[in-house]
């Protein structure tokens, strides 16, 4: 058993994490932290547990196996290192980190203390994801040139997550999906970026929408953006040199293109052949969560199977640092209006 402490049992941890830890064998709800006292009863009369209204005493306790932190973003990467430095395993949910800074600092705390740092990317867990995957390396669509994954909503809030304080904003909220999810289907690390960020319609000081244009070591061009529209594009449109895929929702359209060796003059004058198919994504798991933006279950389980030393966690931290660089990239090539390279 997986001893497992939840610290911030707020909309998500109360959820998503406590939801697995429930109900996946092989952990068990150990303790949970949260500074709120309603929270605290609640997570009390769910599980039975200890409740702490301080970290630091919950973080004393010699009999945690793994801490899972889901408070504010701004939150995340300090109490990440404390965690560690108290000599536990620590899972962060997205954004692990504010910055590079603050990720580097986790990770150093990591190795410090010998213990596991697991960051929390699900989206790449996504069943979309998985598909495209399968679809772009069988070749159906040619050599991909260009991935745009979008995300287009009028949802308002007033949140904390509308604050720079607190690591609000829709970069770092949604980024991690949205920014993350084509640059894994390209598999080529960015090299340049440019981008733009506004703040629309929510109140605060952080951008409510994000547009990022990344060119990748082997040209592919990646367009990664959260933006605010009625009948917008798809969820990803995948452009390659012999065909398109266009995902909206649980709908994958494919569109197979037979082009001629050679283009002489003959079929130049020639339509090409398009075969059109199309396919629906079974996006429940097991548990009958939406595996769209990642499935719970999975990162779970592959978490276990790290703690016990059987395969390395299925999101490296040299993989999430490398999403933070990117992230900060966005953010450097918005504030200043010029194109970042990426090293
Ligand atoms: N799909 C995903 O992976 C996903 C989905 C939603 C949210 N998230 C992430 O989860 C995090 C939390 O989001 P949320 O919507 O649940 O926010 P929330 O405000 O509902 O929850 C945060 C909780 O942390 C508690 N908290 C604050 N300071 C604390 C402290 N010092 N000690 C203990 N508890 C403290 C708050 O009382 C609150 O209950 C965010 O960083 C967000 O990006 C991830």
């Amino acid at each position: 058993m997986i001893r497992t402490a939840i610290l911030g049992y707020g909309r998500n941890g109360s959820t998503m994490h406590a939801g697995a830890i429930e109900k996946l064998p092989g952990f068990t709800m150990a303790a949970v932290c949260d500074i709120d006292a309603e929270a605290r009863q609640k997570a009390a009369d769910r599980f039975g547990c200890p409740v702490y209204a301080d970290y630091r005493e919950m973080l004393a306790r010699g009999d945690l196996d793994l801490v899972v932190i889901v408070t504010r973003s701004s939150q995340h990467a300090p109490m990440a290192v404390d965690a560690l430095n108290a000599g536990k395993n620590v899972m962060v949910t997205k954004p692990w980190a504010l910055n590079e800074p603050q990720a580097l600092e986790m990770i150093a705390a990591a190795q410090r203390n010998k213990r596991l740092l697991l960051p929390w990317l699900p989206a790449r867990t996504a069943c979309d994801l998985i598909r495209l995957k399968e679809l772009v390396s069988s070749g159906a669509i040619g050599r991909v040139f260009q991935i745009r994954r979008s995300e287009y909503s009028f949802g308002l809030r007033s949140d904390w997550q509308t604050l720079r304080e607190f690591g609000g904003g829709y970069l770092l909220n949604w980024g991690p999906h949205l920014v993350d999810q084509p640059l894994q289907l390209a598999g080529s690390p960015v090299r340049s970026v440019s981008a733009h960020m506004k703040q629309l319609n929510n109140p605060g000081d952080a951008e409510d929408m994000f547009y990022a244009v990344m060119t990748t070591a082997d040209g592919t061009i990646v367009i990664a953006e959260w933006s605010m529209a009625e009948g917008g594009l798809p969820g990803w449109l995948i452009q390659g040199d012999r065909g398109t895929i266009r995902v909206t929702g649980e709908k994958i359209e494919i569109w197979r293109v037979s082009l001629p060796a050679v283009i002489g003059e003959k079929e130049y004058r020639q339509k090409p052949v398009v075969e059109y198919s199309v396919e629906e994504l079974d996006a429940v798991n097991e548990y009958g969560e939406s595996t769209l933006f990642g499935d719970t279950a999975v990162m779970y389980r592959a978490a276990a199977a790290a703690l016990a030393g059987e395969k390395p966690f299925l999101v490296p931290t040299a993989g999430a640092l490398e999403l933070t660089r990117v992230l900060d990239a966005i953010r450097e090539a918005a504030q200043s209006g010029a194109a970042v390279a990426v090293s």
